[in-house]
């Protein structure tokens, strides 16, 4: 089985970062790239922020944080994944951009590597196609926030070999995280069931069945989940819950997945919830703010 030690991490957002925050918690060199320096260092100073606060709570010693971050290096192309046993993407969902984010790493990725994608949707069987080795392709799915969730799913193309499933499972076991296994089918386990519950309460803001806060009140505390879905929604990006449901409907060609007008409209209007500031709720004063 591939002896994985390092492991290049692309895209230094917030999927990205904190897939590198754990596995340099869990003692593993960490590349984490995107397109150009600044934006990898932006990552890694975000990381730094998270230890230095959990040095605070004591829930880490200072000397593990140091030695964490030392294990990550910020990179601003591909060429140094190279000396990586597994490479994860976690770039923007959008196909075009993986595939074209799989061209560039094949040409640097060592014979014997494994290439992984965090895709929240897209078949990992048609992502394959743009990857240097099918067999060595396959779907590892992280969850937000990375640090806190314990769950992996791990999603196996037609043409992943056991000995790569195998590889990416005991790497997600020594990150401390659960690994579920998903068939190869739209928005896998998770998202199959989450997508359609967040758009359908967007159906329902959009219907006026309720305001925001009486929609995430009600699952809430009714349902007792941690977040309410217009909460979760802004926290996973509107721009990305779009692109989930849109995968959906492609994919599937069933109407129920189609994406809430008033999604669409947001999407539209640049507020993707709180990456930009704006969503449901106006996250630019000390608490959030619901805007309907
Ligand atoms: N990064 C790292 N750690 C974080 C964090 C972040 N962004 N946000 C919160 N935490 C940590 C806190 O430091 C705290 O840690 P300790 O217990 O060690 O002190 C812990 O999480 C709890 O945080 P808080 O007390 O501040 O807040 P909370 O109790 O309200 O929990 C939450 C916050 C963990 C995010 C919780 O609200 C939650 O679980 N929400 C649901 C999240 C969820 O459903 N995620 C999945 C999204 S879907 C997805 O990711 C898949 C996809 O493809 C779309």
């Amino acid at each position: 089985m591939t002896d994985i030690r390092t492991v290049g991490v692309i895209g230094a957002g917030q999927m990205g970062a904190g897939i590198a925050q754990v596995a340099a918690q869990a003692g593993f060199d960490v590349i984490l790239s995107d397109i150009d320096q600044a934006r990898a260092e932006k990552g890694v100073a975000g990381i730094a922020k998270l230890l230095a606060r959990a040095v605070e709570k004591e829930k880490i010693s200072a000397a593990d944080a140091d030695a964490t971050l030392a294990r990550i290096t910020p990179v601003g192309d591909v060429a140094p994944l190279a000396g990586a046993q597994l490479v994860i993407e976690a770039a923007t969902e959008r196909e075009e951009i993986k595939r074209a984010i799989f061209a560039n790493v094949g040409a640097v990725l060592a014979a014997d590597a494994i290439l992984a994608t965090n895709t929240s949707s897209i078949p990992i069987t048609r992502l394959a196609q743009a990857a240097p080795d099918a067999g060595r392709f396959v779907g590892v799915h992280f969850f937000n926030p990375v640090p806190v969730m314990a769950l992996v799913e791990v999603i196996r193309g037609l043409a992943t070999s056991q000995e790569t499933v195998a590889a990416v499972e005991a790497f997600a076991s020594k990150l401390g995280k659960t690994t579920v296994h998903a068939f190869d089918a739209p928005g896998f386990v998770v998202n199959r069931i989450l997508l359609p519950m967040l758009n359908e309460a967007i159906f329902a803001l959009g219907e006026g069945v309720g305001g925001v806060v009486d929609i995430d009140t009600g699952v809430k505390l009714g349902l007792n989940h941690p977040m309410g879905p217009l909460t979760l929604a802004d926290f996973v990006g509107l721009d990305t819950c779009l692109e989930i449901c849109k995968v959906l409907q492609d994919t599937t060609g069933d109407p129920k997945y189609r994406p809430a007008p008033l999604l669409v409209k947001y999407v539209e209007a640049g507020w993707f919830g709180r990456k930009t500031g704006r969503g449901f709720y106006d996250y630019s004063g000390p608490e959030p703010v619901p805007t309907r």
